[in-house]
């Protein structure tokens, strides 16, 4: 029976249920991490806690369980489903305290785990994309639940044809409403810097550091939205999309329409990493 953890217990979803008063449910007031399993191998796990970590930290809470703890409930929950490709939702609120802003009310924090298969996609052959403002917030970088901003954008790509929303701030490129971007042009790969306009994604650092592993140049500037019209290639990643080329952007084509040559090599270096890491 597929399981998931809460505060401590393993049961079905359909049993695990939290207070209305948790803070995740008044404030959004916590966050979260999506962690991917291929081969039913956690994938970077130290990568996604490192990042839990930071997370924890920039809203001034600590992480409630040690490293052991983490990888003994993943494995848990991993075994109680048959799908070899998962991917493990976990979230951490503050927990349950009268509707109050004050933070230093919250004793217990919530805790709360599942995994569930990643659906089979055709990302590889392709998305579309739409640029949209950047909505959001001024902390992108901590992975935070409150998420409004970003499902707001996703359906604005929906309303569109479009799979995914590319992110602009001031005239610059930041990300995908829930992914990393990479252009490519004339060549040369670029990717935003890490500040606190971009999630640092697990995905986009792999990439980087496989393209080093194999002498390929990766530039990390910024990318004005002029560049990004005149791009080649463009790729959006994340744990669950890995490396989807975009091949319409706003309704035009990018490139010849079709994945691009260098998406091409360097999907196949990311496979193959994947392939040795998960076997
Ligand atoms: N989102 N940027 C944003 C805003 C994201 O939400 C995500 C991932 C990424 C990619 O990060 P990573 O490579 O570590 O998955 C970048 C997850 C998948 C989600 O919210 O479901």
């Amino acid at each position: 029976m597929p399981l998931v953890y809460l505060n401590g217990e393993f049961k079905a979803l359909k049993d695990a249920s939290i207070s209305v008063l948790d803070r995740g449910f008044t404030f959004g007031d916590g966050v979260y991490e999506v962690v991917p399993v291929f081969n039913k191998t956690i994938f970077r796990f130290e990568e996604h806690i490192q990042r839990l970590e930071r997370s924890l930290a920039a809203i001034y809470m600590d992480n409630p369980l040690s490293k052991n703890e983490w990888l003994s409930i993943f494995t848990k929950l991993i075994e109680s489903i048959d799908h070899t490709e998962q991917s493990i939702y976990l979230q951490i609120t503050r927990g349950i305290t009268a509707r109050d802003h004050d933070i230093s009310l919250a004793e217990e924090p919530t805790v709360f785990v599942m995994s569930r298969p990643i659906e089979k996609n055709s990302y590889s052959e392709g998305i579309k994309a739409i640029t949209h403002e950047d909505i959001r917030w001024q902390y992108c970088n901590v992975k935070a639940i409150t998420l409004l901003p970003s499902v707001l954008l996703r359906h604005r790509a929906k309303l569109q044809g479009a799979n995914e929303a590319i992110l602009i701030r001031d005239g610059v490129v930041t990300e995908g409403a829930a992914s990393n971007i990479f252009i490519c042009v004339d060549g040369q790969v670029i990717t935003p810097i890490k500040d606190n306009r971009v999630l640092p994604g697990i995905t986009r650092d792999l990439i980087l550091e496989i393209m080093v592993d194999n002498n390929i140049k990766c530039v990390e500037s910024s990318i004005d939205s002029g560049l990004l019209n005149n791009a080649d290639e463009i790729w959006l990643t994340s744990s669950t999309w890995e490396i989807a080329p975009v091949i319409e952007l706003d309704d035009k084509k990018i490139g010849t329409g079709k994945p691009g040559p260098v998406w091409q090599k360097i999907n196949r270096l990311y496979q193959d990493f994947k392939r040795n890491y998960c076997n």
